[in-house]
């Protein structure tokens, strides 16, 4: 009980005060080995909890391709499999700071 009124209490707070700010993030559905966006670019303004996200998705140890966008999920990990690694990190320092 005491806990819920002191998240209400700090969302109220969080909004008034204006935080957590919305952050512009790169988006893009699929970013070829290049950089370049090659499907679905563009960017997103982060909401909530949101954070910006890159995930990198590496097949047989070469990178295969990346993918970019706003996430409330943001959790770094590595993901292991026999032949496909993803890595995910996410960032909220500075604005597009996803950059793959
Ligand atoms: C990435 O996409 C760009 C634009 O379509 C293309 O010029 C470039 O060769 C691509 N890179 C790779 C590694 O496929």
């Amino acid at each position: 009980m005491a806990k819920c009124l002191l998240l209400l209490l700090l969302v109220v707070l969080s909004s008034l005060l204006g935080l957590p700010q919305a952050l512009e993030c790169f988006q893009c559905d699929r970013v070829n080995t290049s950089g370049v966006c090659v499907s679905g670019g563009g960017t997103c303004q982060t909401q909530g909890g949101q954070q910006c996200f890159l995930r990198k998705i590496y097949e047989d140890g070469t990178l295969s391709y990346g993918r970019q966008g706003c996430s409330q999920l943001c959790t770094p990990m590595k993901l292991f499999n026999p032949s496909v690694i993803v890595e995910y990190k996410c960032c909220h320092d500075s604005p597009l700071c996803n950059k793959f």
